[in-house]
């Protein structure tokens, strides 16, 4: 059945990194821009999380919300750690570099689970040479850009396959 049709559940997408205050929150914000842009919000679900929970409970970091502020973003959610039953309640689990993806893979009970892990940059459709979305904590501002950069770039390329993989044209 298509995510169209009837009564069926959404289609929940978890953005994840390791402190849920940078990286992820700016993806989970973004992505919830663009599902709304697209009429979508009926349909696909947006969260995000940590593989630690260093700063549950907190805002997103205040240089990351300053610098998402310039393009128009309001970046607001409360930072979680990453539980297992989050293999069972989201369809989607996209992790933002190497160590994010070993931390989540070691936690799914299966096949199925292993499955709906994905590496952000999977989706890039400009920017390909980049292998994964660089943690900006101990940056400088250019990194809080260039993270803007590439996750506006693969969260319309995650769009994209979610409609074909859904059939929402
Ligand atoms: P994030 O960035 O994983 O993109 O949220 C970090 C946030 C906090 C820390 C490291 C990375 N930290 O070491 O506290």
């Amino acid at each position: 059945m298509k995510a169209t049709e009837g009564k069926k559940k959404k289609i929940r997408l978890l953005f994840v990194c390791l402190g849920n205050i940078c990286r992820s929150p700016a993806a989970e914000g973004i992505m919830s821009g663009i599902v709304l842009k697209n009429e979508l919000q009926e349909i696909i679900e947006v969260d995000s999380a940590g593989t630690s929970g260093w700063h549950e409970g907190e805002l997103p970091d205040e240089r990351m919300r300053d610098h998402g502020e310039k393009r128009g973003y309001d970046f607001c959610s409360r930072a979680r750690k990453f539980k297992r039953v989050d293999f069972e309640n989201f369809d989607y689990i996209i992790v933002m570099d190497d160590n994010n993806y070993r931390s989540i893979k070691s936690l799914a009970a299966d096949h199925e689970q292993l499955k709906k892990v994905h590496l952000m940059t999977e989706f890039s459709v400009q920017f390909t040479a980049h292998g994964h979305i660089p943690d900006p904590y101990y940056g400088h501002s250019s990194g809080f850009e260039l993270v803007l950069d590439l996750l506006e770039d693969a969260c319309e390329g995650l769009l994209q396959v979610i409609k074909k993989e859904y059939s929402l044209f």
